[in-house]
């Protein structure tokens, strides 16, 4: 039989498992050793077509500090679809692994990998959406704000996969989102339809623009990511000039709240979507909500093994 129990979009959870996990996260970040058996005797996976920091070192120490094992296998290992068939690597590593956590250049690979794999595939970034990384960032505002809080944010640059997962998230669990992306560079149009129909159905609002002031005027969180992701470096000198006044810096965050928070993935770029004293500044919240990736994805791990 073969597993249902994914996250490779945010679209595979509803509200109420979305609010389980948070709370799961929460509970795991404050008592820990209460955790540190859970995963034992299982292996995981890590199959990553692009580097990664956060993504790769947090799930290999979260399931570790759980009692599991892991595979990494970085670009130059497996080569999925090149050196063998993504259904036959897939089937091959079934009979080896309890579940997966895959970053792709493209989305397709992740749905193709599930048709063949039984345990729970996590989507560690893909071109589309970046799940793990919405979940952190709203466990983060959670801490800041409180959990029955609904603060304004508004993310400002690239339509990309962080703002795609971000509108969804924002959307599920009715929170505002205003998003200003150079003409062009809006989210993804299939992704905007769902987050736009997630939202009626919440009461939420997600707004695009093309003005970085409109988008941050009165928020309560402004958040950015690089202009440039991995595997468009050849965009890079049009995009440099598509993103010009789309930075986060000292004057845009005047327009926001006093005490505004300002939220990046990482890693950044310091000079260009965000400025080093923004970075470094008190309303940055950026490296709680890197530590936070740690306990949510043991929180979406346990989540989708007990389910
Ligand atoms: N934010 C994030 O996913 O970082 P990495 O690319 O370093 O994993
Ligand atoms: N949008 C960025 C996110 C990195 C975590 C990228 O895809 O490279």
């Amino acid at each position: 039989m073969l597993n249902h129990n994914h996250l490779i979009s945010i679209t595979d959870f509803d509200a109420k498992r979305v609010r389980a996990i948070l709370a799961l996260a929460h509970q795991v970040k404050k008592y820990p050793a209460q955790y540190r058996n859970k995963l034992q005797g299982k292996m995981f996976g890590l199959i990553f077509e692009k580097p990664s920091t956060r993504t790769w070192i947090s799930f290999e120490s979260g399931i570790f500090g759980m009692g599991g094992g892991v595979i990494y296998l970085g670009p130059e290992d497996i080569k999925l679809g090149i050196r063998e068939e993504v259904k036959d690597v897939a089937r091959v590593l079934n009979r080896y692994l309890a579940g997966m956590v895959l970053r792709t250049f493209s989305h397709q690979t992740i749905n193709e990998f599930k048709k063949y794999f039984e345990g729970p595939i996590i989507n560690g970034l893909s071109d589309v959406e970046h799940p793990c990384q919405a979940l952190a960032d709203f466990m983060t505002i959670e801490e800041q704000f409180g959990k029955k809080a609904k603060p304004v944010i508004a993310f400002i640059g690239d339509g990309n996969n962080v703002l795609n997962s971000l509108i969804l998230l924002g959307a599920l669990l009715g929170i505002d989102i205003h998003y200003a992306t150079p003409k062009n560079h809006e989210p993804n149009l299939a992704v905007l339809e769902q987050a736009k129909a997630l939202a009626r159905k919440s009461g939420s609002k997600i707004a695009g623009t093309n003005d970085p002031l409109e988008a941050v005027r009165g928020v309560d969180v402004i958040y950015t990511d690089v202009w440039v992701s991995m595997g468009e470096e050849s965009l890079r000198d049009q995009k440099m000039k598509a993103f010009k006044g789309m930075q986060v810096n000292e004057a845009l965050l005047k327009h926001a709240k006093k005490n505004v928070r300002v939220m990046h993935c990482l890693p950044a770029h310091r000079g260009e979507e965000i400025t080093d004293g923004v970075m470094e500044s008190k309303h940055s919240m950026v490296f709680d909500q890197a530590e936070n990736r740690l306990h949510v994805q043991k929180a979406v791990l346990l989540h989708l093994l007990q389910s």
